[in-house]
């Protein structure tokens, strides 16, 4: 694993503006027990931004994240948020969430040019691609894997690719969709050497190494260790558990005790 880990909690739509403040104050205290050296980003809903923001400032530790940001620069589009919006809140932020997929018309081509975006205006992109469960009964995951990552390298330069994050979830492994089972791990596992083996057919070894790879798809406490423990795998997208301070201090600690 990587010496410096990311480990991204997602609130998606869970908490009220409160919750998320004082979940935010929580995980510091729970934190500054922990001497860190990976990313760690929470990403709270848009209006709790500013209020998460300022509970965090003084503590570099946590780093804040937003969950998804439109792919135009400006516009009529009643409801989205920009770029330039998030921007003075934020250092990173998810993209192509499946949930995100499910309810807009994000494509492939669009995830692909928000990540660019969001690059030349200094936020750090976490774009999740992953196979839906019909995909993979038809065993189609490296067929679909293999079209998001050509359609989502297209939009890079090999200098940008540094500043990329890619969470591979699988979409039948999310909790809201009540998985029946999880993921192995080693299968994970090797679905993030084909993404790196597909950036470096791209691009080169060395670029390759650059971008971070991380699992997604109901990660607790208990399950993290594995899937972090196989090699090439430099962090988790946790959802649920994250909205639980003790369970996501305790993911914290075993991700970066395996890094
Ligand atoms: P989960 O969510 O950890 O609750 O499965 C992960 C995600 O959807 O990003």
């Amino acid at each position: 694993m990587t010496a410096r880990p990311v480990i991204v909690g997602n609130w998606k739509m869970q908490l009220s503006h409160k919750a998320s403040v004082e979940l935010a104050r929580s995980l510091k205290k729970l934190l500054s027990k922990h001497e860190l050296t990976g990313h760690v980003v929470v990403c709270p809903s848009y209006p709790s931004l500013p209020a998460v923001q300022a509970e965090l400032s003084g503590f570099p530790q946590l780093a804040l994240g937003a969950q998804h940001v439109h792919w135009e620069e400006r516009g009529a589009w009643t409801g989205e948020v920009s770029v330039a919006q998030i921007r003075p809140f934020v250092r990173w932020c998810i993209v192509g969430h499946s949930e995100q997929r499910l309810c807009t018309e994000l494509t492939d081509e669009r995830v692909s040019r928000t990540a660019a975006l969001l690059i030349r205006h200094g936020i750090a992109p976490v774009v999740c691609l992953g196979e839906t469960a019909q995909q993979r009964a038809a065993d189609e995951t490296v067929a679909v894997i293999s079209r998001q990552m050509r359609l989502l390298l297209a939009a890079f330069t090999r200098p940008a690719l540094s500043h990329l994050t890619i969470a591979y979830e699988p979409i039948w492994a999310i909790s809201a969709n009540e998985p029946a089972m999880l993921p192995e791990p080693m299968d994970t596992a090797g679905t993030l050497l084909l993404m790196r083996k597909l950036i470096a057919n791209a691009f080169d070894d060395e670029a390759a190494r650059r971008v971070r790879l991380l699992y997604g798809g109901s990660v607790t406490a208990a399950t993290v260790g594995s899937y972090v423990r196989e090699p090439g795998v430099d962090g988790v997208l946790v959802g649920s558990a994250s909205t639980h301070p003790m369970e996501f201090a305790e993911i914290v600690r075993l991700v970066e005790e395996a890094a």
